[in-house]
């Protein structure tokens, strides 16, 4: 039976970067696509960044694929749609696999001690909690004095660090970081770094349990990513460190991520709506790609799901690649190419 997909186009390089993943996933498997509206375009329209009908048929889709929208500041009490989206879908958990394409070396200041000729010389992942944290939305001002509440709770600390280890059981890696900074938010963290704990004794000796400050691990990201196989963290730590992830894998356009729930579950590149580069034919498709790849693997078609994985890892080997990774080739020359490697 096809499988019902909700697609967000979003703004920016959001419609032509999906009218690609949605060729290809045809390609792979039977869809039935259902589109959804979303994003600063959708609130120009219709005077909300994400209308009743989108969260409906979001609930009533197996999956949601997702591009980017675009979140203009300077509107008093405007919601990120994806955030709106991820809160109303119950998506507690956004997973960010990090692997090395061949012909993107990292940076020269990093992992100076890889071997840019292997495909896969970084491989890890970063599972950030999605639904509280700073990102709790409560906030305050008197235009003298400004506050924002970090919301912590042990069912969303335990539920997390529980995704993270079973992801960890499952790739297999063998170790789990949990990422804080406690030693300042003795109480937040505390939280945090206490549930964790107690979850990860059920995976011991198989799964190692780690700890690291935040601050450390941001500068040990750059100095020895291979350090890390699976880090847990908070909302906002968990949104930077990943971004920062990204650079060392040829920057947001490669990342993919996916946001998982109890009963729902999108898939979206890492990246924003890069209006920069909007229309030009020139934004990389990777990420929004791997992240239909994710999506693919999810809704039970691993094969299908590595096929398109080898066929993008095959377009990095033949060369055939965007500007944002040293390359000289458009959006549609990549997709192509990739799309022959498929068959
Ligand atoms: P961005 O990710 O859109 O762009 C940052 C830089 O990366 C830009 O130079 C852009 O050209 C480049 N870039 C991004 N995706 C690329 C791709 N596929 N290929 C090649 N280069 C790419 O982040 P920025 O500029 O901070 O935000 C732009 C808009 O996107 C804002 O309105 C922001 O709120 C929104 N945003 C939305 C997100 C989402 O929908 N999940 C996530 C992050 C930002
Ligand atoms: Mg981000």
């Amino acid at each position: 039976m096809a499988k019902k997909i909700l697609y967000i186009n979003g703004d920016g390089v959001g419609p032509e970067l999906m009218a690609h993943a949605r060729s290809i996933v045809d390609k792979l498997i039977d869809v039935e696509w259902v589109e959804g509206e979303a994003g600063y375009e959708t609130y120009k329209k219709r005077n909300t960044p994400l209308p009743g009908d989108t969260i409906a048929s979001a609930r009533a889709c197996d999956a949601v694929l997702f591009c980017a929208v675009s979140t203009p500041p300077g509107i008093p009490d405007y919601k990120s749609a994806i955030i709106s989206l991820r809160n109303e879908l119950g998506l507690y958990a956004n997973l960010r696999p990090f692997r090395s394409l061949p012909n993107v070396p990292p940076p020269a200041w990093a992992c100076p001690a890889a071997s840019p000729q292997s495909s896969s010389f970084l491989d890890f992942s970063i599972v950030r909690e999605n639904s509280e944290g700073l990102y709790s939305g409560i906030e305050e001002s008197d235009g003298e004095r400004a506050t924002a509440l970090r919301v912590i709770t042990r069912k969303a600390c335990e539920r997390i660090v529980k995704f993270a280890f079973d992801y960890a059981q499952l790739r297999p890696f063998d170790r789990v970081t949990l990422v804080h900074k406690a030693n300042v938010m003795r109480k937040t963290d505390g939280l945090f770094l206490e549930a964790g704990r107690a979850v990860s004794k059920a995976y011991a000796p198989a799964i190692a349990c780690e700890d690291a400050l935040v601050d450390s691990v941001a500068m040990r990201l750059v100095k020895s990513p291979q350090d890390f196989q699976v880090i847990v963290t908070t909302n906002l730590f968990g949104d930077i460190l990943s971004d920062e992830a990204s650079a060392l894998i040829g920057g947001l356009g490669v990342a993919p991520s996916a946001n998982i729930g109890q009963k729902h579950a999108l898939f979206e590149p890492v990246h924003g709506s890069a209006p920069d580069i909007a229309g030009k034919g020139i934004a990389n498709p990777t990420g929004m790609l791997r992240s239909a790849a994710m999506m693919l693997a999810h809704l039970g078609h691993p094969k299908e799901a590595a096929r398109l994985e080898s066929a993008i890892i095959r377009a990095y080997e033949q060369n055939v690649k965007t500007r944002d990774v040293g390359g000289l080739s458009g959006t549609q020359e990549m997709v192509e190419a990739i799309r022959k490697n498929l068959s």
